[in-house]
């Protein structure tokens, strides 16, 4: 019998396969070749014609059969329809936000984001939605009257979310958030990269566009920079591959091939990665020398209920906490030997990072304190070590910062 892709399968057997097998050909290769190639050949200019509509492959920007298969494995993660590899996660998000103006053939009016979120999403939406005409409205999307209320009030085009929020790992209710979108015609895109497929799937939940940096669990191993949208409706896929296409944001088959690898064992890997940091979490909370923790997971994280109640009952990868003495900070970070300072999250390493002096530096000290990210917030992206391992290491580091 010829290969094939079954999509009863279930969600750790599809994402080993998918992608993979596409057509079913007798010898045809078991794992995706990398096709470095930058143009195709037609035998007539009729099938030139064809490939450059988006049927086939004729220029590197518009297309590579290794990026398909980094594609269909993608949608198979989020429960798309279809999705569109970029450059980056920021290109990703810059993306599905112009596909809303394309598809509304209009510029746009406005938007509603969250408080919490990504630094460079924040300066992206200021430099270049902000400075270009576009309202944008901040509201605290787990606070649900008040998103409701910011939505109903200001008609967006977007609605903006973040699963789980970065650096404090908020929690929105997002079928409630996509339900009132949807009720006024406003768009949903969410970037769902802290979270993962394996706590929430947006698009099952009513989201119109799921981004990943998929530099981060996707790829889970710290050599490739890139993105993907991911999209419900087939009809959403036109305008993502338009704007790819034209302002060229795309991904280079070698990182698709590494992200396509990585995305195998996602699953694994992140499943892993949770307990290990419900674990930490847990050990955290309980330890003298740190004075807050922020996990949903934790019965104390102010959105605890939304999480439990809406979240498949993993709660990330991340945590977040503060020190009980500030100033024990550099001495912590120095005698760690295991956890490595880095500012990226979801590789297989167990890495720690200060928010202020990365994903969030680029945010004035007055931005940071009004989201509640102090100069000494620490977060921590759990990797696949052994649980042991890690909490011995900062065991170290925390009886090291007390004084
Ligand atoms: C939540 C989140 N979204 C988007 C991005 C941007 O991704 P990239 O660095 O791949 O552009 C990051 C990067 O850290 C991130 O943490």
């Amino acid at each position: 019998m010829a290969p094939r892709f079954n999509k009863a399968w279930h969600y750790h057997t599809r994402m080993v396969i998918a992608g993979e097998r596409q057509p079913p050909q007798p010898g045809a290769p078991t794992s995706t070749p990398l096709y470095s190639s930058t143009t195709y050949f037609h035998q007539s200019l009729a099938d030139f014609d064809v490939a450059l509509a988006g049927t086939g492959y004729a220029y590197g920007r518009n297309g590579n059969p290794t990026n398909t298969a980094l594609e269909i494995a993608t949608a198979t993660a989020e429960a798309g329809t279809g999705a569109l590899t970029t450059a980056s996660g920021m290109s990703a998000i810059y993306t599905a936000i112009l596909a809303v103006s394309h598809l509304n053939q209009r510029p746009l009016r406005t938007i509603v984001v969250p408080r919490d979120m990504y630094g460079a999403t924040t300066i992206l939406l200021r430099d270049f939605v902000a400075n270009h005409g576009t309202t944008v409205i901040t509201c605290d999307m787990t606070n649900s009257a008040e998103v409701t209320a910011a939505i109903h009030t200001h008609q967006p085009d977007i609605v903006y979310i973040e699963q789980l929020s970065n650096p404090l790992l908020r929690v929105v209710d997002m079928a409630q958030i996509c339900a009132a979108a949807r009720s006024v015609g406003a768009r949903t895109v969410v970037d769902n990269t802290i979270a993962t497929p394996i706590v929430q799937q947006p698009l099952t939940l009513g989201a119109d566009f799921v981004c990943h940096s998929a530099t981060k669990y996707f790829s889970g191993h710290g050599d490739s920079t890139g993105g993907v949208v991911v999209v419900s409706d087939e009809a959403l896929m036109g305008p993502l591959r338009h704007i790819n296409a034209t302002l060229g944001m795309v991904l280079g088959p070698f990182e698709a091939l590494q992200i396509l690898r990585g995305l195998k064992t996602m699953p694994l890997r992140v499943m892993r990665q949770c307990d290990n940091a419900f674990a930490i979490a847990t050990w955290l909370a309980s330890h003298s020398a740190v004075s807050t923790v922020h996990y949903p997971g934790l019965a104390q994280h102010p959105d605890a209920d939304t999480a439990q109640r809406t979240l498949g009952g993993r709660y990330g990868a991340m945590v977040s906490f503060e020190l009980a003495n500030p100033q024990g900070l550099r001495a912590f970070v120095d005698v760690l030997e295991l956890v490595l300072p880095a500012s990226t999250l979801g590789d297989i390493y167990t890495m720690i990072s200060i928010p202020a002096m990365a994903s969030h530096r680029g945010l004035s000290p007055s931005e940071r304190q009004a989201r509640g990210i102090s100069d000494s917030l620490i977060r921590l992206s759990v990797g696949i070590e052994s649980v042991d391992d890690i909490i011995a290491d900062l065991d170290g580091g925390l009886h090291h910062c007390r004084h």
